[in-house]
Formats: C-alpha cells, structure tokens, sequence
C-alpha cells in the first residue's frame, strides 16, 4: 500500500500527496489551502467543517465529530478536518463558512500628540585623509571629528559599520554619513550624503494580523502602511492554541518564529518598493505584541505563559540588533521592544496606553482590548490599574453555532421588530452578499434585543412561553431564527442558539467583570470615569448602547465610550518617534498595578453576577446617554 494519497481540495482545485494518516487540516496547510481552525485543530471550535468524497476514504467518526455534526450532515459525508484521517485517495471539498476569508485589518489608531524626537540621527561630515603626515586609524579620524566638530563622543560602534569603515571612507572620498541611535551610538557608516534617507518602522503582531507603518523619522509621517494576516493563524486562531503548538512540537517555536519574521519582511519590503526606498536605510523598528507574539518573536520560550504562574520570561523594555533577530533592515538597526506589564497584558497594552495619552491624563480613563483575552486598564498618570481575563473566542465566532469573524458575509448589526403576527429581523450584512454568519457586533445586538423583547430572560434562557415562528427547538435546544434558508448564502437557518447565548454571557461576564474589580481596586466608581477607550478591531463595529444593555460595558454615558482602532500600532508609532513616549513606557512600569484576576475571589464573585443580563427595565430607566 502507497505511503502517499491524494488530496483534491474543491473548489479550490488543489492536488495534493500527503502521508497516509495525517489529518485533512494538517493535509490543507501543506497545500496551502486555509480552513477556520479556530481551536487550532483541537476538537473544540466545530469550525474545520468539511465534505468528503468518498465518505470511507478517511478514519472513522469521532465521538468529537458527533458531538458538532448533525447525523444529516455525517450521512452527507460532512466531517471536522482536525478530526478525520486520510486512508485514501479523495476529494475535500470546504464549504463556504469553513473558508478563512481575510478580514478588513484595522491599520490606523488613535495617536496622542507627543514631542518629535527620535532617537536615530544622521550626520555628514568630511574626515581627513589619512597621509604620511597623519597615521591615525580611520576610526581615530572619525571619532575625532565626531567629537570636535559635531560634540558627540562616540560610545559604541556597531561591528558591522566598523568592518567597512575603511572602504566607505576611501569609496565617499572622505566624505561620510554616520548614522548615530541615542546619542552616541554609531550604527552605520555610508559613502557620500545619504543624509536624506532615514526611515523607522513600527511594527504591530496582533494574533491575528501583522500591521507596519513605514516612518520617515526626519517628520515622523507614516510614508506607507501595509498588514497582513498572521500567517501563524494556520497553527491556531488564539494564542493559547499556538503556545500548546510549541509545547507538542519540537520545531514548534522556530516554525512560528520563522513564518512570522518572513511577514514582516515581505511587508516591509512591499513598502520600500511602495515608496521607492532602500530597505538598508531603516534605521530602527519598534515591534509590539501581546506578550505571546513578543516572545515568539524573539525565539523565546512561550510555554510557560499558559502554565500557572503565567510569568513572562522578560518583563523589561530590549534593545536588539535587526540582524540578531533577522529583520531584514540596515543589519545594525536597533529594533525596540517596549516593557511588558505581565504575561497577559503585554507591550501592546504598554503601546494602547501611550496612543491614548492614558500616561498623561489627569482624568480616570478606562481602555479595554476586547479579543480573546481582554485587557482593561483603569486610572490616570499616577497609578494604571491593569488586568487581562479570559473571555474566550466568542465574540470572534468560535464556540458559536454560526459565529464569525468580521467579515463579508458576517451579519454586523440586527434590530427585532415586533409584529402583530410574530417578529421581524432586519440585519445588515459586511459586503455585498447574503448573509454566512454571525459576528461579535451582531451577537451583542441580538441579545440586546432578545432581552428588550422578552424573548429571553436577564438568566439567558428562553422564556418558556414565548412562542413564535423564528423560535425553534434545535441540537442545542431553543433557538432564535436571524435570517431564513432562503436569505442566507448557506442554504440553512442562521440562528443564535441557548449554547450560543450562555458563551456570550460567559465572554461578557469576564470582561464587566474585570472592569469591575479594576474600579474596586482603584477605589473608583463609573460615575468618576470621564472616557472609555475600547480598542482593537472588534470595538469597531459594536454598539455601545446594545454592549451596555447586555452588561458587556460598565453603565456610563454612551457620549464617553470612544472607539479608537488600533492604538497599538499608534503606539509603535509613537515610540518609534518620540524619545518621550519610550520614558513613559519606563515609568509606566512604575505606576502600571496588575491584578491577577485568576487569584482573586473578588473576581469570581463579579463575575457569577455578571452572567446575569442586567434589568433591561432598570437600564432603560437609569442609563446615561
Ligand atoms: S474543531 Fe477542528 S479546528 Fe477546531
């Protein structure tokens, strides 16, 4: 018997042979074809839904399988492809909800006015020629003239500079262009004038995208902007699916190194070609993450942020040469990575909260990151209370019935109306097509007007006499008809399900939750907090009046909740540029309180209450607008 099968995946069109038995998700990544794999092909999402033909050409059903696939649907030939097992030669055909359609990546955030004060700097200056007269080394000639003429005596220089100095010296005909980082640090040495190229780059690694702004550090301005999906997304949707990654596999680290620093090289050098500039005049980059993505970044261990206690391995603010961790930029450039506050509030937060000037403000400021751990932090410039707490994957679509991302196809907002003979739905779907699912904006609009119908009760469940055509009994008990068969792209109901709702409130619960404890713990009350941030992608789109309804935000006037996009690259941005905004990134380790949500019974106690919805009488009576 043959070692190898073919696959063909449809419609896609792709052949392929693989190894007998590996797993059609495993069999799709080696051909390249992106299936929704949320879970990261652990058997907890439902997302890798597939169609095989033949039916018996693959492993038998799992007990997995059964608990997320209709008897129908396995009949049909339906199967999860993190489950099923190739024997044989066949044909995969992935359905359209099963497709990992890239979502709209958020390339821009709100940004605080800071000094411009970068730390690289360019200097051009004419060295004298070496002579009989005058024997002193080359390098001698130039620290010299460094000092005497510009004032800066130098500290350090960059080995790779230093190994060419001789020949860029006779080459510029001692005419020179060092180029210096902090003061005194000499990272390059050019021929001639290069003067007027000075670039920096501020890097975002978001779990789920890659964003980069190309700066020209004479003005600061963003000369071109360019993201990518996390190609990392093929190893599992959340952070937690690719630290078990580099736990079970031995090259698991380097594999998630190596395709991450392979983005942001193809996006930086789509920039330089964008702009017209040479990749070797970036001087210095600034790369922030959650503290997973930073760790993976530099290759270090990730493993133990998922493990009690969850410490991160380095906590402090690095300084690192491009060349050591393979940014292909000028090889001495400095590449930045601001402090991490803990080992699930990381260098992005540190970036959210200098973009929103949260470190400057007098006032009590909240900013939430909502994605599958949400950070919160709560305060002004003398003290920032932070925490991080799970709330899952639900408000990305996973764990839902038909959750998704974001993206075309997603419904985004959806109001019942009440009839004489039932109810009514009106949605708007994200682009031009017929509704394929659900996503987080949607589901909190849903469940907001499931509770001010009364279709559902503040514990979440359906109110027993509640009795209509868009209710329904399906595999996970009651559930409410969004769109019908014939309006979808699918060809079956959308509906939001009793499972779908309890996931929701768990997600909810999490995060009020923590902002909870954070205004305990910093002796606070909503009425003292004078403006909300909600950051990152998901924010975007959601109704701040419907998030309140179901207990998601605190109970503060809707006028002060700001969305304000994807502050941690405008904090990229901002330390990139600015000598100030590295300072606060220090202190804010000073002033920065985090709270181990996990230990503290304060937590628990919020959040068994917050699972409940709020009154919807009350809300309506006392809420400020
Ligand atoms: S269930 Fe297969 S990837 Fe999640």
């Amino acid at each position: 018997m043959s070692k190898e099968v073919r696959v063909t995946f449809e419609p896609q069109g792709k052949t392929i042979l693989v190894p007998r038995g590996i797993t059609i998700l495993e069999a799709a990544r080696l051909a390249g074809i992106k299936i929704r794999s949320e879970c990261g092909g652990q058997g907890l999402c439902g997302k890798c839904r597939i169609l095989v033909r033949p039916v018996d050409a693959t492993t038998k059903i799992t007990d997995v399988e059964r608990r997320w696939l209709t008897d129908s649907e396995l009949k049909q030939g339906y199967r999860l492809a993190c489950q099923a097992k190739v024997l044989e030669n066949l044909v995969v055909i992935v359905p359209l909800e099963t497709r990992l359609v890239k979502a709209k990546i958020i390339e821009y955030g709100y940004e605080y006015p800071l000094p411009f004060k970068p730390l690289v700097k360019k200097v051009v200056v004419r060295i004298p020629k070496a002579k009989l007269s005058d024997l002193r080394p080359d390098l001698e000639r130039v620290m010299d003239v460094l000092r005497d003429n510009m004032g800066i005596e130098v500290d350090e220089i960059d080995y790779h500079a230093l190994i060419k100095l001789p020949q860029v010296l006779r080459d510029g005909e001692w005419i020179i262009t060092v180029t210096i980082w902090d003061g005194n640090k000499v990272i390059d040495f050019e021929k001639g004038d290069t003067s007027k190229h000075m670039y920096g780059v501020a890097i975002d690694i978001g779990t789920s995208k890659i964003v980069c702004h190309l700066v020209d550090l004479h003005d600061g301005k963003s000369l071109a902007v360019g993201s990518l999906e996390n190609p990392q997304l093929a190893y599992g949707e959340d952070v937690i699916s690719r630290i078990r990654y580099c736990m079970i596999k031995r090259s698991g680290l380097k594999e998630l190194r190596a395709v991450v620093i392979d983005a942001i090289n193809f996006i930086i050098g789509e920039l330089c070609k964008k702009v017209g500039i040479n990749r070797n005049n970036i001087y210095e980059a600034v790369v922030v993450g959650n503290t997973a993505m930073h760790h993976i970044f530099l290759g270090i261990v990730p493993n133990y942020l998922a493990l009690s206690p969850y410490v991160p391995g380095v906590r402090r603010s690095l300084n690192v040469k491009a060349r050591d961790v393979g940014l292909l930029i000028n090889s001495g450039a400095n590449v930045y990575l601001p402090p991490i506050i803990a080992g699930f509030v990381g260098a992005d937060a540190v970036a959210d909260i200098i973009a929103t000037g949260m470190i400057e403000s007098d006032d009590i400021v909240m900013l939430i990151d909502i994605g599958t751990n949400t950070e919160v932090c709560l305060g002004n410039r003398e003290v920032i209370w932070t925490a991080s707490c799970a709330s899952g994957p639900a408000f990305e679509g996973a764990h839902i019935r038909f959750g998704m991302k974001a993206i075309p196809g997603a419904i985004e907002h959806v109001k019942i109306i009440p009839k004489s003979n039932g109810y009514d739905v009106k949605y708007s779907v994200i682009g031009d097509t017929r509704p394929v699912g659900i996503c987080g904006s949607a589901m909190i609009d849903v469940i907001a007007e499931l509770l001010k119908n009364g279709i559902i009760d503040r514990s979440g469940r359906f109110v027993q006499d509640k009795e209509d055509a868009r209710i329904k009994v399906g595999k996970d008990g009651k559930e409410f008809i969004i769109a019908y068969s014939d309006e979808t792209e699918i060809g079956r109901d959308i509906v939001i399900t009793q499972k779908d709702i309890r996931q929701i409130q768990l997600a909810k619960a999490a995060i009020y939750a923590a902002c909870k404890v954070l205004m305990r713990k910093a002796g606070i009350s909503e009425a003292d907090i004078r403006r909300v941030y909600i950051a990152g992608a998901f924010g975007r789109h959601i109704d701040a009046e419907n998030a309140k309804i179901i207990g998601l935000l605190p109970n503060v006037p809707s006028g002060i909740v700001e969305f304000v996009g994807n502050t941690a690259v405008a904090g990229a941005r901002l330390l990139l540029k600015s000598r100030i905004a590295r300072k606060y990134a220090e202190e804010l380790l000073k002033i920065a309180r985090y709270v181990e949500l996990t230990v503290e019974p304060e937590f628990s106690q919020e959040f068994l209450k917050a699972t409940y919805f709020p009154d919807i009488k009350e809300h309506m009576h006392s809420t400020p607008t």
